[in-house]
């Protein structure tokens, strides 16, 4: 199977760990590894490295050969598509399922994008290798059982199921809806809908041709002769929006396996590990010195000592340059801070 790694996204978020020029994948704010170089390693279960593709700003060049150079894998440079502008995930996919096309011809193809934390265990390898099954004639999404009808997510009706024999492969997509406001991601949670985990796999051929259908831009503007002009073209859309609530090709193999996105610091407290207090401490997987008193339940990321005095509930991000105080809950709205960043640059 070939691998294509989504690692242009900007991370706003996480804003001022994540930056315009260190996005979150390859910030290594967990322990020593980024988030890029895990899904590398996650890759080269079903990959060599001769068939990994990596689709990411030009801008993350030099990042993503670091990381790689560190990990000792040796991904052809010709597999690296340099974006000149990001324009959100079905042009990034259409441009490298069109790559691998071109050099292996017709092939399967997992999707990884470069932001999540997953426990790549015997669960995930099982629900891959029934995703490469499913993908000769599917358009294969992972479903991963939902803990809260959070609106961020794509969420899936799983409909008929998909067997060979006995076994269940996945299931038929009834319905695909991406980022459903809070009513409606309530009532999805409770009929059992999945959320969608952001990773894909299908077969190039009949991905690209389901984009023509549903997305015809997108595939038109990839007939340019450059790439410039064709990310001047292409519009701005999700593969998500653009192919997965549109076709009727879709597949779902659950995942049942530990999964989080790392979208916001809030899902950043809630991986790593606690004192007494409930307060997490770290810095690039160092622990840092902090001094809590009466202080419960914070998320503290600081390379300096740190002391908090009776506070609760905070999210104190201490870079060089710049340091942010939000309240654990508000996490998703970090992003406006970067916002109000660029209207004043
Ligand atoms: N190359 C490239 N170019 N990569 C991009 C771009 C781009 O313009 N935009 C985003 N990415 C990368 C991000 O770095 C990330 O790894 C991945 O594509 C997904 O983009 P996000 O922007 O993080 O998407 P999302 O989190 O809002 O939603 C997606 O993931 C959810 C699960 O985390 C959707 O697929 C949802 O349906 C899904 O539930
Ligand atoms: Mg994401």
């Amino acid at each position: 199977m070939k691998t294509l790694i989504l690692a242009g996204g900007k991370g706003t978020r996480l804003w001022p760990l994540s930056r315009e020029l260190m996005p979150k994948q390859f910030v290594r704010f967990l322990d020593g590894e980024s988030l890029f170089q895990k899904t590398v390693k996650r890759a080269l279960k079903f990959s060599k490295p001769g068939e990994i593709f990596i689709v990411t700003n030009r801008k993350y060049k030099f990042r993503v050969l670091d990381d790689l150079s560190e990990l000792g894998v040796e991904v052809p440079e010709e597999n690296l598509l340099l974006e000149p502008v990001g324009k959100n995930t079905l042009p990034a996919i259409y441009w490298g399922a069109k790559r691998i096309e071109e050099t292996f011809g017709d092939s399967i193809a997992a999707v990884l994008p470069s932001d999540h934390l997953i426990d790549a265990g015997e669960a995930y390898e099982r629900a891959f290798r029934n995703a490469e099954k499913l993908a000769r004639e599917h358009l294969v999404t992972f479903g991963i059982k939902p803990t809260k009808p959070h609106t961020g997510y794509g969420y899936i009706r799983p409909g008929e199921a998909l067997r060979e024999g006995d076994d269940i492969l996945g299931y038929r997509v009834g319905e695909f809806k991406e980022k459903p406001d809070l009513e409606t991601a309530k009532r999805y949670v409770e009929e059992g809908y999945y959320w969608n985990s952001g990773m894909f796999a299908f077969n190039t051929g009949v991905f690209l041709d389901e984009v023509k259908k549903h997305a015809p831009e997108v595939a038109k503007a990839f007939e340019e002769e450059s790439i410039e002009k064709a990310y001047e073209l292409a519009p701005d859309i999700s593969i998500d929006y653009g192919v997965m609530e549109k076709t009727d090709k879709a597949a779902v193999v659950p995942l049942n396996t530990y999964w989080n996105d790392l979208g916001s610091f809030d899902a950043i407290y809630d991986v790593l590990e606690k004192d007494e207090d409930g307060n997490a401490v770290v810095m690039k997987g160092k622990k840092t010195y902090h001094i809590g008193v009466n202080s419960k339940n914070n998320l503290i990321m600081a390379e300096r000592l740190t002391a908090t005095v009776g506070v609760e509930d905070l999210i104190i991000i201490d870079t060089d340059d710049a340091l942010l105080v939000a309240h654990r809950g508000e996490g998703q709205r970090v992003k406006e801070v970067y916002k109000r960043l660029k209207e004043r640059n």
